[in-house]
């Protein structure tokens, strides 16, 4: 049995990367003062079809929908700024009119599957309600680039403006005239018709596109401004871009600025895009509420993130002979209680006696215990072979259990990375853990 198409299971190095992306980002953006959302994976079908266009690629062809008993149509969400904004416009408007929210979670898209296209990938998305000026676009673009440096990604940033209602007729009518006889692909004859800026991002007739002229030309002048000073903000702010004239969003919602992030190594997969959808909110039934947001694809940032996992050994692992078996598990669960209280109540005035490295042992010791702590569960193994497990796994150290122990009413504590072992007494670890 396999997984479905498109789809793969996450695992070892990768999920740690995806783990520790997620957890940076959360704490990153609660930092700026955004509130995390979760919606629902699953959504009624109009919430997405007339928001992202009929004739976008994702409504067209990639959408995962189908029928609910009761008749009425649900898609797995192919994407985050939709269902926000239908929350938005729920609840949140109500509330706070000015918002910035953002989310992390699956999205879904039956696209044809390659390196850096899944079916099933995850995004990490900031929206920003009720911020009209171009200020807020520059922050947009300026935190998700201080992101991806936060987490050691490299990027290079394209920007460009889709215009608005005022100056994109005008622009789509010059792009029909001047594909009026060109042969065009079934999807892109019905795009000129209805929506001809879906056509300039056609991946079939790129090369018949390349007389078209550029929409700088018909920018209307709120439109030009706009762009002139997102892109003086980003320079103030040290962002470098480049603007491309020929960048279009393969979304309707988009107005004015957008922008899209690539790694300097795949100028083929953004790893960041978005931009501003000024009506967005109005056409879902809100109030006008001009807004803008981003969306990373966690696994393509994920390619490009590194190994941050400690290398080096850690934690600690509890061996027993059969007969130190309750002994055993008595400091399991003592050590298993002191994880629970906080290392600031440990009193490091106490010095064992006998204790090599005294305070420091017990430092460390506690240290790693807070780490990882585990106990052996076959009790009829011998202790070489639980030695050489824990040695295995990385564990720094190896509290050993044994007739001695028992009776001394301590433990043997083997360092795996220096060699060296102590009998450390229990009411000297207590008093140090201060339980
Ligand atoms: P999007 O460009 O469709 O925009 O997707 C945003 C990012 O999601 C892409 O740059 C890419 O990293 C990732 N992504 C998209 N499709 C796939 C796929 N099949 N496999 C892997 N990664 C993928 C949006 O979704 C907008 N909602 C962004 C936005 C938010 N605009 C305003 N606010």
């Amino acid at each position: 049995m396999q997984t479905v198409t498109g789809t793969y299971d996450v695992f070892g190095d990768e999920l740690e990367k995806m783990v520790f992306l997620e957890s940076s980002a959360r704490s990153f953006f609660r930092s700026l003062g955004f509130e995390e959302l979760r919606t629902p994976v699953i959504e009624y079908q109009e919430v997405f079809v007339k928001t992202l266009g009929e004739l976008s690629d994702i409504v067209m062809h990639q959408m995962y929908s189908f029928e609910d008993k009761d008749g009425k149509a649900v898609v797995l969400r192919p994407e985050g700024t939709a269902p926000a904004v239908r929350f938005y416009v729920e609840r949140l408007c109500h509330q706070r009119p000015r918002s910035k929210v953002f989310y992390i979670g699956p999205m879904f898209r039956r696209e044809r599957p390659q390196r850096g296209r899944q079916r099933q990938f995850h995004q990490i998305g900031c929206e920003m309600f009720g911020f009209g000026q171009p200020e807020a676009d520059a922050y947009l673009i300026y935190v998700g680039s201080l992101f991806l440096r936060s987490v050691g990604v490299e990027h290079t940033i394209l920007l460009n403006s889709v215009g608005c209602p005022t100056c994109r007729p005008r622009y789509s009518d010059e792009i029909r005239r001047h594909l009026k006889d060109v042969e065009l692909c079934p999807d892109c004859l019905r795009r000129r018709e209805r929506n001809p800026l879906r056509v300039l991002d056609c991946k079939v007739d790129a090369s018949k596109l390349e007389e078209i002229p550029l929409i700088t030309d018909f920018w209307c002048d709120d439109c030009r401004s706009k762009f002139e000073q997102v892109s003086s903000h980003l320079s103030n702010l040290s962002v470098s871009f480049t603007h491309d004239p020929r960048l279009v969003r393969g979304l309707d919602y988009y107005t004015g600025v957008v922008f899209e992030f690539y790694h300097p190594s795949d100028q083929k997969n953004a790893m960041l895009a978005g931009g501003r959808y000024d009506f967005l909110v109005e056409f879902m039934g809100g109030k006008p509420t001009p807004s803008c947001g981003f969306a990373m694809g966690v696994e393509r940032v994920v390619r490009f993130t590194q190994d941050h996992r400690e290398s080096g050994r850690n934690g600690v692992f509890i061996a027993y002979t059969q007969e130190a078996r309750d002994f055993a598990f008595s400091i399991f669960k003592m050590l298993s209680d002191a994880r629970l209280v906080g290392p600031e109540t440990h009193s490091s005035d106490v010095v064992p006696d006998g204790v090599g490295g005294g305070v420091r042992l017990l430092a460390e010791l506690s240290e790693s215990i807070r780490r990882r702590l585990d106990i052996n569960l076959e009790p009829q193994r011998g202790l070489r072979s639980q030695m050489r497990h824990a040695d295995r796994e990385n564990y720094r150290f190896v509290l050993i259990v044994g007739r001695e122990e028992v009776e001394k009413e301590g433990v043997s504590v083997r360092d795996l990375e220096g060699g060296d072992q102590h009998m450390v007494f229990l009411r000297d670890f207590r008093k140090f853990l201060g339980i």
